[in-house]
């Protein structure tokens, strides 16, 4: 059963999902204590970001060893525990793998520092000397901002795209290609269902490591179509290395996936990575990015079917995660607005009422369409962006190095609301939360909305059981036509409608709806309202 093809799959950040000791950081038993939560929502899958042993230079995506779980996030065993939890639930579990970078605190990175230049131990990285004017080897800006390359002080310098605790590792290495199947089947044989592959589009750096011209490099390639592609993404040579991952995913029982993070484009280009021989899944950043019109919608909508179908995988979708504004946020931003890395207390501020109706018309509208879709932890709340941190508080490498100027993603990674009335809104046992609570989380905790009829949450829960019951994810869909700024479309045996427009659409004759983002009258459908409708 290929399970992947329409699964919604719910993506937990584990340091703010739920503490269990009341050290103010979530932890792997906080997450097995609310797996109940997941299953009564009704996702199919969880995915974790990272709970290695970490610096936590960022957030953990800085690994220091790829086979165990950092203290501040428990034990293996409370992975293990986890695991088989979920599966006890009907969950699968996808965990990630940081496979472009290491920490600096990995003993490969040690082991390079302590070593000479052109040593065994120096090639597992990308390290070379600086140019003749005593300049790093090549104009690269990491994508935190500030220069991508470090020098040591015996004068070589090493490539990091990130951070400098991140250091790069050298993909032509074959030892580097080994330690990273071995790790693939050290998680597998713990039993997880996949793989979410980080920056899977920057693996293999272009071999002269050419000079490139942007002053911070982007994570994404999008605007270099037709022109030269960034040297350090979306290289022809990563293909293999994933070749060879699903050969050995493809050797264990069950269908385990893999997942690329690749912020490529266009959508012919991301294709690539889901092959039929590749991953089997990529993230949908274009759909992320689409601007909330009816035209920017359905044309995205339209490319991404179009690209993977040309591949045979099934489309993903997604709207919030850990890197970007939360939708709930975004959308309350004026239309067109390009997304900036994260809003501070300077900044203008989105309309909240706006782009939670917004939001809730945009998850309706994605939970209805064929592929698989991706939650963040708290959308199911309609959680908003936290978009007045005080800067004291901010801890995303971004922010430090752009010295201020880029506020980075903290905003999307507040630790969730549980309960109103409790401490840090339930998130722990005690009041600590290493990010501050917005005052907002009170009346949108989890407590606040279970039960309630209109609370996103139950939206949340009725599209998720009428998407399964309905078999929505893996139909087809046809384009319908209805006048006004809409996009509508039928799809296993509903017709789904988005209002863009400033007046109201009118459903046809005879449609009856079964589930609404907002409030409806009859075959009336206001401005940012989803319907799914059943034809008589
Ligand atoms: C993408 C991750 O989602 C992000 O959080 C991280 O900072 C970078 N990759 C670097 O690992």
């Amino acid at each position: 059963m290929k399970w992947w093809r329409d699964a919604v799959i719910y993506q937990v950040y584990p340091r703010s999902f739920a503490d269990s000791d009341g050290d103010g950081i979530g932890d792997l038993p906080g997450v097995v204590g609310r797996l109940d939560h997941l299953a009564a929502l009704g996702v199919d899958a969880v995915w974790l970001s990272p709970f290695y042993p970490s610096p936590q230079a960022d957030a953990g995506y800085d690994v220091a060893d790829y086979r165990d779980v950092d203290p501040i996030f428990g034990r293996l065993s409370d992975a293990d525990k986890l695991i088989t939890e979920a599966h006890a639930r009907g969950l699968r579990v996808i965990v990630d793998l940081v496979p472009n970078h290491t920490s600096a605190q990995h003993v490969w990175f040690q082991a390079a520092l302590a070593a000479a230049p052109g040593s065994r131990e120096r090639d597992r990285y990308v390290f070379r000397d600086g140019k003749a004017d005593g300049g790093p080897p090549n104009s690269w800006q990491s994508v935190f901002g500030g220069p991508a390359w470090s020098q040591l002080p015996d004068g070589q310098w090493y490539l990091h795209l990130f951070d400098t605790g991140q250091p790069d590792l050298n993909w032509d290495n074959p030892e580097v290609r080994a330690e990273f199947e071995d790790i693939l089947r050290f998680w597998l044989d713990r039993g997880v269902d996949g793989f979410r592959v980080d920056v899977a589009h920057g693996l293999v750096k272009q071999a002269d490591l050419a000079d490139w011209h942007l002053p911070m490099i982007p994570l994404t390639t999008e605007g270099t179509e037709g022109g030269a592609r960034p040297p350090m993404w979306d290289q022809d040579g990563v293909h293999e290395i994933y070749r060879r991952w699903r050969k050995i995913l493809d050797s264990y029982p069950g269908e385990r996936i893999l997942v690329a993070e690749a912020w490529v484009q266009p959508a012919e280009r991301l294709a690539a990575y889901i092959r039929p021989d590749e991953m089997h899944q990529a993230f949908n950043f274009e759909y992320l990015e689409a601007a909330w019109t009816a035209a920017a919608q359905r044309s995205v909508i339209e490319r991404s079917l179009a690209a993977s179908a040309a591949v045979g995988a099934p489309t993903t979708w997604v709207l919030s995660n850990h890197d970007v504004i939360r939708h709930a946020s975004r959308l309350g931003l004026p239309v067109g607005t390009p997304r900036p890395n994260g809003i501070g207390a300077g900044d203008p501020q989105p309309d909240a009422g706006l782009g939670l109706r917004r939001a809730r018309a945009a998850t309706l509208l994605m939970l209805a369409l064929p592929g698989s879709a991706y939650l963040y932890q708290g959308e199911e709340l309609g959680l908003p962006e936290h978009t007045t941190l005080p800067d004291e508080s901010r801890q995303d490498p971004t922010w430090f190095r752009t010295n201020g100027a880029s506020v980075g993603r903290d905003g999307c990674r507040v630790p969730i609301p549980w309960e109103a009335d409790a401490p840090s809104y339930g998130f722990g046992p005690s009041d600590r939360s290493w990010l501050p609570q917005p005052p907002v989380f009170a009346e949108l905790a989890l407590d606040r909305q279970v039960g309630v009829p209109g609370s996103t949450y139950e939206l949340y829960v009725a599209a998720l059981r009428l998407r399964r019951e309905t078999g929505l994810g893996h139909g087809e869909l046809s384009w319908v036509d209805v006048p006004g700024e809409v996009v509508a479309f039928r799809t296993a045996d509903l017709l789904v409608l988005t209002n863009f427009g400033a007046t109201p659409a009118q459903l046809p004759e005879g449609a009856e709806v079964v589930l609404a983002s907002g409030p409806v009258a009859g075959r009336e459908v206001p401005t940012d309202v989803t319907v799914w409708a059943r034809l008589s």
